[in-house]
């Protein structure tokens, strides 16, 4: 297998000033890519600050690559089109574009306000498919395009404390899903992974021994490869962070049919628990008309038994 490398291609990350961005915009560039280095400069509850997005360029030039600065916000669309705008005017195209920009507010839900709710979906969900839409844009007539979003372990499982976090999260699951199949003809694949790295973002987080384990320089090599020509991988979802890798499904128990045209009582459903929630078959559907396909398979089937009778 030839290594992989990005000579030629040109990629963004946002949110790339510190932390997990930082590390996947210096990796792409160390292998050949040119990356516009997107940071608006927020703190860690997501007011403003001084962003560090320029050392991050300066730290790729001096060791002799190409970046740019970008500290357009992911939450205003215009700035987003103008950021995917500086990649081709300034680089001179556009393949792969890792949004990962974010920031916390955590509190059980009772007790976060509007903003806290708001101001996290907005950055995280509305933010990652404004990068999204502006990079599916781009790569609409070119026949190729990688996108990766990053999700997180809170939403694909849940955290006490991150409500509004998890939410969005596990909705760019769902876009991921989706752009997957519109992006599938174009040439352009989606992916969403969660990663676990030592960062601001963990601050206060009482990791114990794991914390020493998780640089953010070991998550960023399968963001990379999903941006990759060599990926032909699309609408998955991944963890990445401490040297470990896996897939993430979302999985169908076989579940209960209560016949054609049954109306079945609340106590039907009661007695029929263990075989809705069993979870010894599981299927995993690609899409959603799959999985209608096998979730009304046996009514369907007894459909068609009536019909021939
Ligand atoms: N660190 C982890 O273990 C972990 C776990 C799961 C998910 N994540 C996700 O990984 C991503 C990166 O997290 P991190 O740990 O590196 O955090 P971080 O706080 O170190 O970095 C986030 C960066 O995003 C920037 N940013 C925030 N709002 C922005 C906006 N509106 N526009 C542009 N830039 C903005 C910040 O300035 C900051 O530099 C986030 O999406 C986070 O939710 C991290």
């Amino acid at each position: 297998m030839e290594p992989i490398r990005f000579d030629g291609q040109v990629a963004v990350v946002t949110g790339a000033g510190r932390g997990l961005g930082r590390a996947h915009a210096l990796l792409l560039a160390a292998l050949g890519a040119a990356v516009v280095v997107n940071d608006a400069g927020r703190a860690r509850d997501g007011a403003p600050e001084g962003s560090a997005a320029d050392e991050v360029v300066a730290e790729i030039r001096a060791a002799g690559g190409r970046a740019v600065t970008s500290a357009h916000d992911v939450t205003d669309s215009a700035q987003v089109d103008a950021m995917i705008a500086l990649a081709r005017d300034e680089l001179g195209g556009l393949d792969a574009v890792i949004s990962n920009a974010g920031f916390l507010r955590d509190a059980t839900l009772t007790n976060l306000s509007d903003d806290d709710v708001r101001s996290v979906v907005d950055v995280h969900l509305v933010g990652g498919l404004y990068v999204a839409r502006a990079a599916m844009r781009a790569f609409r007539d070119q026949g190729h395009g990688r996108i990766v979003l990053t999700t997180s372990a809170a939403g694909l499982y849940g955290n006490v404390g991150q409500a509004n976090y998890a939410a969005a999260k596990l909705g760019l699951v769902g876009a991921v899903r989706v752009l997957a199949l519109e992006g599938r003809k174009r040439g352009v694949l989606v992916n969403a992974v969660a990663p676990a790295a030592r960062t601001r973002m963990l601050d206060g987080v009482p990791l114990g021994r794991l914390g020493e384990h998780i640089a953010p320089e070991q998550a960023s090599p399968l963001f990379a490869y999903l941006c990759s020509r060599a990926c032909a991988t699309s609408g998955e979802i991944f963890e990445a962070g401490g040297g470990a890798h896996r897939r993430v499904v979302i999985g169908a128990t076989e579940g209960w049919f209560a016949g054609i045209d049954a109306v079945p009582s609340v106590d039907d459903v009661a007695a029929h628990w263990d075989e809705i929630t069993a979870d010894d078959r599981l299927s995993f559907p690609p899409d959603a008309i799959t999985a209608n396909g096998s979730f009304f398979g046996p009514m369907l089937a007894a459909a068609r038994a009536e019909r021939s009778r």
